[in-house]
């Protein structure tokens, strides 16, 4: 098939590549300069593994342009899978969607089924239908099939989904979404059909739930630590329940990323407009933003005034690990309450270095390595679980820091170990607060 995708981020790039990768003919679109003339140079503007690889392997079917006329007259499907970033009420911004749609309308010469991939309120379609519609000649078909990729995953979870969620509203439609997944699916994962609304809301739906797993799961860290339980122990206690499950269990520093945060407000913004509050998502971003403070607090209960004036390292800063990204990432607040109590964060992150001091500018010390940015720092911090983090050189981190306080976003390090080696250690939910 001929396939068109309007939005080389994330999500737009992996779905071209993958589909690329099948034998599909594929034409990618960015508005963004740089970033088409990066890809066309084989190099991917973001951090995302296996990606550059595939690029390389499927570039005989793929091509990059900014031009519509170029990518959509050809096109027997083409995705929408521009951002949708919140707007100042939190609800999805639908701008760059339904530009896309008035421009796919406007180029299309054949009958093209229009697929919204880009994270949209329920109801969107309607909108998207009517844009396209305003410069459209030809009759098109909608269909809503929201991602479900992780970021540091992508390539994997596309070509290996749990499911394929499809929601169609004619044949032609379920046809050709059929046929262009089927190899997707091949082991048995289903592709479950389903209305437009339900489709644009599964993906809300989905999202709302894995951050209310972790708001939860943060929760109880919080009072473990006051009632002298171990999270880990409780985490393996619940998770080995069916009803339950592992994932999504872990406490941390705060959900971050391009999705949770954005996704969790425009459901509630939706919730709100319709009459059908979600008292339990409120609870779940409030729990959000006070976690978030967590490490601060943390770290400040250890140090006290002392704080004022010290050089503090900070690992890992993208909002988890594989990823370059830093959007909402929990290090960015601690960063910020860090500069405010006068202290210096001398950071380090494996892969988020450029994107770090695309943001951060001169706020921030950026050090080459981890262990560099412990010289003659006062405490660690760690945020992002980077498996370079996770079995350090324990002497090589106390002879460096002056005082030997570690505060570990992530559980990674045993308490009773970092006790006996000397350390004031502090995680989330264990015991070790004192
Ligand atoms: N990142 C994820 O993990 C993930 C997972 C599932 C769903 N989603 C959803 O998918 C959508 C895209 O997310 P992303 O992370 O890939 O975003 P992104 O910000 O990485 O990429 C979006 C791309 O769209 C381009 N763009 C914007 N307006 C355009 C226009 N008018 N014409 C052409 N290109 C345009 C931008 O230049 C950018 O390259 C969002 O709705 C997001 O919520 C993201």
């Amino acid at each position: 098939m001929n396939v068109s995708i309007i939005g080389t981020g994330y999500v737009g790039l992996t779905t071209g590549a993958c589909l690329a990768f099948l034998g599909h003919k594929v034409t990618c679109v960015d508005a963004d300069e740089n970033k088409i003339k990066l890809l066309e140079a084989g190099r991917v503007p973001f951090y995302e593994p296996h990606m550059e690889d595939l690029l390389a392997d499927v570039r005989a079917n793929l091509c990059f342009t900014m031009d519509y006329a170029e990518a959509v007259p050809k096109a027997d499907v083409v995705f929408i899978a521009v951002g949708t970033p919140p707007d100042e009420d939190g609800s999805a911004d639908l701008r760059h969607v339904l530009a896309v749609a008035e421009l796919v309308g406007k180029h299309m010469t054949r009958e093209v089924v229009v697929v919204t991939k880009s994270t949209v309120p329920v109801g969107t379609a309607d909108k998207v239908e009517a844009a396209v519609a305003k410069t459209a000649k030809l009759p098109f078909h909608l269909c809503s099939n929201p991602e479900f990729l992780k970021e540091g995953a992508a390539v994997d979870d596309f070509l290996k989904p749990d499911r394929v969620v499809l929601g169609v509203a004619t044949d032609h439609a379920r046809s050709v979404m059929a046929e262009l997944y089927a190899p997707f699916v091949r082991t048995g994962k289903p592709i479950i059909f389903m209305d437009i609304p339900s489709a644009e809301m599964t993906k809300y739906a989905a999202n709302a739930m894995l951050a209310t797993r972790i708001s939860f799961m943060n929760e109880v860290a919080n009072l473990c630590e006051r009632v002298g339980a171990d999270v880990d122990m409780v985490r393996k206690g619940i998770g080995s329940d069916d009803r339950i499950g592992p994932s999504f269990l872990f406490p941390g520093p705060g959900y971050g990323g391009s999705c949770f945060p954005k996704d969790v407000k425009a459901l509630l913004r939706t919730s709100v407009e319709k009459g059908a509050e979600m008292s339990v998502l409120h609870a779940v971003e409030e729990a959000n933003d006070r976690q978030k403070h967590l490490l601060f607090a943390k770290l400040k209960s250890v140090m006290g005034a002392s704080l004022k004036g010290s050089r503090i390292a900070v690992w890992g800063l993208a909002f988890k690990p594989q990823t370059d990204d830093m959007r909402e990432s929990p290090a960015l607040t601690l960063i910020d309450e860090l500069i405010d109590a006068g202290a210096t964060a001398v950071t380090h992150d494996p892969v988020a270095m450029p994107e770090a001091k695309r943001r951060l500018g001169d706020r921030v010390t950026y050090a080459a390595t981890n262990y560099d940015a412990l010289t003659g720092a006062a405490a660690l911090v760690v945020v992002t679980d980077w498996n370079e983090y996770r079995h350090p050189d324990f002497s090589r981190i106390k002879s460096a820091l002056s005082k030997p306080i570690v505060i570990d976003g992530r559980n990674l390090y045993d308490p009773a170990k970092m006790k006996n080696l000397g350390f004031t250690y502090r995680s989330i939910g264990r015991g070790d607060q004192s």
